[in-house]
């Protein structure tokens, strides 16, 4: 096969080239090189919470939104240059991604202490899980070692993050995708107990479900009047609304809610409309071991995702660090 036949195909299968790899991350990747890093990310998401309580769930979710796109490798961080269209203002992203500056933050701890050591992508793994902790979810080892890209992708974010319009059918495919299970798809929207969405995310279903004109029709009545009053036809699309009843809490809320006709998005609610996954979202809501058993399972099988391409410890996370071409040419 040609090089440039293989590049092609290579660039088809992209989904498939990123979970295919399993990478060879592991938990104590820092324990001689910088031991305090765990504590330190874990400080800083302890101050991100008493400043502002819903930067924990923002910070969790950009877990997702950077290992879906070309793996975990922090892509999701980096800035537009003139060269350079980013994923920060991907269509998923723009106007909703949030609290970048918390990595930031917890970069800037970890340059001080063990400077060029730790990637930007491990922050976003530590933090996410941090993030759950501390808003009363389940503890997870988490495997470290991943290594920061030197480019991003809007393209790439916006062919492969789900719309809030997804239904269940989709979500499982997408899912598949990456070698996640119908299971780990249920159990990681249950990352959807806590933080906050956007009118703009739900209005259609509000109004015109489907193009029928109507709402849609497994919206809990009383819930959907008090949808109808946070976000108004024609009104403000970026008003926010809590993603289940105690946003600030990761239980398993969210699934009891969906029973009730009461999540958020459709692609929340359609678990529970869908046969496919209806079973596990009613197990999930009558046992919370279970759900967290199952979400930290998913987690660390998202955070295995991996383009395998080259990579570097970003000095900052938001640039690559700048280099003569040769340098780069040999990682
Ligand atoms: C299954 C497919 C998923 C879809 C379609 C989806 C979609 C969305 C949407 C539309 C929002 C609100 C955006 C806005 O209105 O600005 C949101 C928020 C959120 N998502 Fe997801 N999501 C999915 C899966 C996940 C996963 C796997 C995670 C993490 C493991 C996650 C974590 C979050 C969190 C924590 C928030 C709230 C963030 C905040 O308050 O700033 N989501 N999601």
């Amino acid at each position: 096969m040609s090089l440039s036949l293989f590049l092609l195909l290579l660039s088809l299968c992209n989904i498939a080239a990123v979970s295919a790899v399993s990478p060879p991350f592991r938990p104590v990747f820092y324990s001689d090189t910088c031991p305090s890093a765990e504590l330190t990310v874990r400080h800083v998401i302890n101050r991100a919470m008493a400043r502002e309580p819903r930067s924990v769930a923002s910070v969790m979710r950009l877990q997702f939104h950077d290992c879906f796109v070309n793996g975990c490798d922090a892509s999701l961080l980096l800035d537009d240059t003139p060269n350079m269209l980013g994923e920060k203002l991907a269509l998923s992203n723009i106007n909703s991604l949030r609290s970048y500056e918390v990595i930031d933050e917890a970069k800037d701890a970890l340059e001080q202490i063990c400077p060029g050591i730790v990637s930007c992508a491990d922050i976003i793994v530590m933090a996410a899980r941090d993030a759950v902790v501390l808003s009363g979810g389940p503890y997870w080892e988490v495997k470290l070692g991943r290594k920061d890209s030197l480019t991003a992708s809007q393209e790439d974010s916006d062919n492969i993050m789900p719309s809030p319009r997804a239904n269940a059918t989709s979500l499982i495919s997408l899912f598949q995708k990456f070698n996640l299970s119908i299971k780990d798809l249920v159990a990681l929207s249950g990352s959807h107990s806590i933080g906050k969405a956007r009118c703009f995310s739900i209005v259609f279903r509000l109004y015109n479900q489907s193009g029928t004109g109507r709402p849609d029709p497994a919206l809990d009545p009383k819930f959907r009047v008090k949808l109808d009053k946070l976000c108004p036809l024609g009104g403000d699309g970026n008003v926010t609304g809590d993603l289940d009843a105690t946003p600030e809490v990761f239980d398993n809320q969210y699934f009891k809610d969906l029973v009730r006709g009461r999540g958020f998005l459709n692609s929340d609610q359609d678990l529970f409309t869908d046969a496919k996954t209806r079973e596990y979202v009613r197990v999930f809501s009558g046992n919370q071991s279970e759900f967290f058993k199952a979400f930290v399972d998913g987690m660390i099988r998202m955070g295995d995702l991996d383009s395998g391409r080259p990579g570097e410890i970003r000095r900052n996370c938001r640039l690559v660090n700048s280099r003569p071409v040769e340098i780069l040419l040999e990682d």
